[in-house]
């Protein structure tokens, strides 16, 4: 089946309903375009577990504070469009922005709590301009099940609270980073970088990867561990450090010992690049 290109949200929903009506499962991967195999390893989840796949494009202006790089975010329809058929994606939701955002458009949807650190203290609009726009696309969409990427942890974790905060009915599933082969997590944003800053940005895997081993070895303290990351992130001083993390992994809660499940999170400016990564602390990253 050729891949079926929708613009309109109105046809979106009635094409969502019809396939539902046919008792078919929806799988949905919403993305703002310039795909990499971070992407496609999401559809080829969706694939494998939905009868349906509906990918998305649409670079959201409203989860862009005013100074960030919406005018410049890659826009590459073409070969996402080529990228999505090869996997045998079935639609391709596509609007324009006059579509989603009408004239006299006014309401805005919030997760409080979990919203307020990491990425939501130095990015005030990102979290919600996601929360909202993706509530727009799982009500055009409809999907049964939706697929985000690990390297956006926060986002997934918010989306997921919203979802079930407002009983969408969707299944929101975290699916794992997918890494280049010197482990830098693969990102839209990658591009933007120079060569210099491509092999400075590996300075991200490597202090996570030091995080784990020290974690395997035993340590439990959440300062010990944060210290030990920044260590790492000092041996590049171009990288201007946002924060460095390690958090309970479903609350996103600071923690002062690890006792069950934790993540270690990162983030970093080189240059105009924003760069963001994460790991569950004692799971495998062998780089
Ligand atoms: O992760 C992204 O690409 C975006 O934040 C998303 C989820 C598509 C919402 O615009």
């Amino acid at each position: 089946m050729t891949l079926r290109i929708v613009e309109s949200p109105r046809e979106m929903r009635k094409l969502a309903e019809t396939l539902r009506a046919e008792g078919k499962t929806l799988g949905f991967v919403p993305t703002m375009g310039a795909l990499h195999e971070g992407h496609l390893s999401l559809v080829r989840a969706s694939r494998g577990e939905c009868q349906v796949t509906v990918a998305s494009i649409f670079v959201n202006p409203t989860q862009f504070g005013p100074q960030e790089d919406f005018e410049r975010y890659p826009r590459t329809f073409e070969r996402d469009r080529e990228l999505l058929e090869r996997e045998g994606c079935e639609f391709l939701f596509a609007p324009n922005r006059a579509a989603l955002y009408p004239e006299g458009f006014a309401t805005a949807v919030r997760v409080e709590r979990m919203t307020d650190r990491l990425c939501g203290a130095s990015r005030p609009s990102f979290l919600p301009g996601v929360t909202l726009v993706v509530a727009k696309l799982f009500n055009l969409v409809r999907p049964h099940i939706a697929f985000f990427g690990q390297k956006d942890y926060q986002q997934c974790l918010v989306v997921r609270r919203m979802a079930e905060d407002l009983d969408f009915g969707v299944e929101v599933r975290m699916c794992p980073i997918v890494r280049e082969a010197d482990g830098l997590a693969m990102s839209s944003r990658n591009r933007y970088l120079s060569v210099t800053e491509r092999t400075q940005a590996r300075v991200l895997v490597r202090a996570l990867v030091e995080a784990n081993r020290a974690y395997l070895s035993g340590e439990r303290s959440a300062e010990r561990l944060i210290d030990s990351m920044r260590d790492v992130l000092e041996t590049v001083p171009q990288a201007r450090v946002d924060y460095v993390e390690v958090m309970d992994a479903g609350t996103l809660e600071r923690l002062n010992r690890i006792e069950g499940k934790a993540a270690a999170l990162l983030a970093l400016n080189l240059g105009e690049t924003r760069l963001i990564d994460n790991h569950i602390l004692g799971e495998a990253l062998d780089y």
